[in-house]
């Protein structure tokens, strides 16, 4: 009889990612998934730790289910991710009911590893420091439009507020035969869009000893695959986006106008604490020369609100930038001190809770400015939609996509066109979406 197995999946696309690999993984095994924790003989949580909140969520689920077992359900636990292998062993003290700790380098030997706990062992821990590799693996991919093809793993940048270094490693890029196989296969199972993964995606291929391929030979070749879909990228380092990538990426006709270039900080004082290799007029001059080059261009951005020693005019310039770039919209935090990281040590330099709270308050209030204003540039236009949902939204049937720009439309009809490219006229702007009418249907 086959197994049920339940993954909380926390974090970014690129733990996404891994749970599309893992479910692929499991279902060889004999599991297959469910949505109801209660259901599952195996409970699974994949981690994200860029901020204290996301890895306190994780353990106190973890919580939960340690209470089923202890009240004598048979159930395995697992923990994966970017807190499992920051943690390691040490999840064993705080949640003594897990059975596998499993870190963010060998999902591949996932397979293994669920044998081994299947058979009665606990407390086992597998991460290690370095990738142990790649298989041509079963992926499961959470059925829809758009499949997430991971192309970089891991970041050397050390930004020094950021832990991703730590919990992924050091930056490797996949082989391209891969990338392209694994397009390949989704578009053959009908997805119509390809997201190309990366903690920076500018630095695919710098890696390859012996070829120069880089991110615009990967899109180029992405390009030419037969049939009708879209391809993005992201995340975008500022000063490593090539000229030869953005002429790449306005040339070829399935590459949307679309770029994900965090800032993080509108001060160069504060960039610069925070390591990053650009100051406020360079990220700047690379967004203008986007701007410019790629028609209705489409840039968002992170920013962190109360970084350590970040004062308040400094703070000030993270809201001007927003508002002078006309950035069209940003994940915002605020700060949060993590483990291992160089600005985690600057304590005494720490602003306060209410004053973080606050900034953030404002930060959330200027981007909302800028999505608005963003919006309403598209009012009166046509534009194209790839429909990705149908719903019901307060009593009205509506079918949700996006535009190659990245825009959320919403758009009243009664049928499910999930999957498909349709002509829109856009006719309102709220906040965080536009509204539009279908043409031709
Ligand atoms: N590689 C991407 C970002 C990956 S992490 C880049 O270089 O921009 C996603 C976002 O989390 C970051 O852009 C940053 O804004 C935020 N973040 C990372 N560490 C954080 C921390 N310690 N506190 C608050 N936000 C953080
Ligand atoms: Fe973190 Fe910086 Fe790497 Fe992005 S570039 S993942 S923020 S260290
Ligand atoms: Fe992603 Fe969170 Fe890890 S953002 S890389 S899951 S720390």
């Amino acid at each position: 009889m086959r197994k049920k197995v339940f993954i909380d999946t926390m974090g970014c696309q690129m733990n996404k990612s891994d749970t599309e690999r893992m479910l692929g993984m499991l279902s060889c095994l004999g599991y297959d998934e469910t949505k109801e924790p209660k259901d599952a003989d195996l409970l699974m949580i994949n981690t994200c730790s860029i901020r204290q909140l996301s890895e306190d969520k994780a353990f106190s689920e973890l919580g939960t289910w340690g209470k089923w077992k202890r009240e004598g359900k048979d159930i395995k636990i697992v923990l994966c991710g970017c807190v499992a292998q920051q943690k390691q062993k040490e999840v064993f003290h705080r949640a003594p009911y897990v059975d596998l700790v499993i870190g963010t380098h060998n999902v591949y030997q996932l397979p293994d590893l669920i044998k081994r706990i299947e058979n009665g062992e606990t407390h086992v821990c597998e991460c290690p420091e370095k990738p142990y590799g790649e298989n041509d693996i079963e992926i499961k991919r959470v059925k829809g439009v758009n499949a997430w093809i991971p192309i970089t793993e891991g970041c050397n940048n050390f930004c020094t507020y950021c832990i991703v270094p730590y919990t992924r490693g050091r930056e490797r890029s996949r082989a391209s035969e891969t990338i392209i196989k694994e397009a390949k296969d989704a578009l053959a199972q009908g997805f119509k869009e390809i997201t190309l993964l990366g903690q920076n995606v500018d630095s695919y291929g710098k890696d390859f000893k012996d070829r120069e391929y880089r991110l615009a030979d990967l899109l180029t070749e992405l390009n030419a695959l037969e049939g009708d879909f879209w391809i993005r990228f992201v995340t975008s380092y500022p000063t490593d986006i090539t000229d030869n990538l953005i002429e790449t990426a306005v040339k070829l006709d399935k590459v949307c106008e679309y770029f994900h270039i965090p800032m993080q900080s509108g001060s160069s004082e504060v960039l610069k604490k925070m390591n990053r290799r650009y100051n406020r007029e360079e990220y700047a001059q690379i967004a203008t020369k986007i701007r410019n080059l790629v028609p209705d261009v489409t840039i968002t951005s992170d920013f962190i609100a109360g970084f350590p020693g970040e004062t308040e005019e400094q703070f000030q310039e993270t809201l001007t930038a927003m508002e002078e770039l006309n950035l069209d919209y940003s994940n915002t935090a605020a700060y949060s001190p993590r483990e291992k990281t160089v600005a985690a040590k600057w304590i005494d330099k720490f602003i306060p809770e209410d004053v973080k709270t606050e900034r953030l308050k404002r930060l959330n209030d200027k981007n909302k400015e800028c999505c608005l204003k963003s919006n309403k540039k598209y009012v009166g236009r046509e534009l194209d939609v790839l429909i990705e949902n149908f719903e019901n939204h307060k009593g009205k049937n509506v079918i949700t996509g996006r535009t190659r720009n990245n825009k959320i439309v919403h758009i009243p009809y009664d049928k499910d066109l999930t999957g498909e490219f349709v002509k829109v006229k856009i006719t309102g702007a709220k906040t965080w979406y536009i509204n539009g009418e279908l043409i031709n249907k």
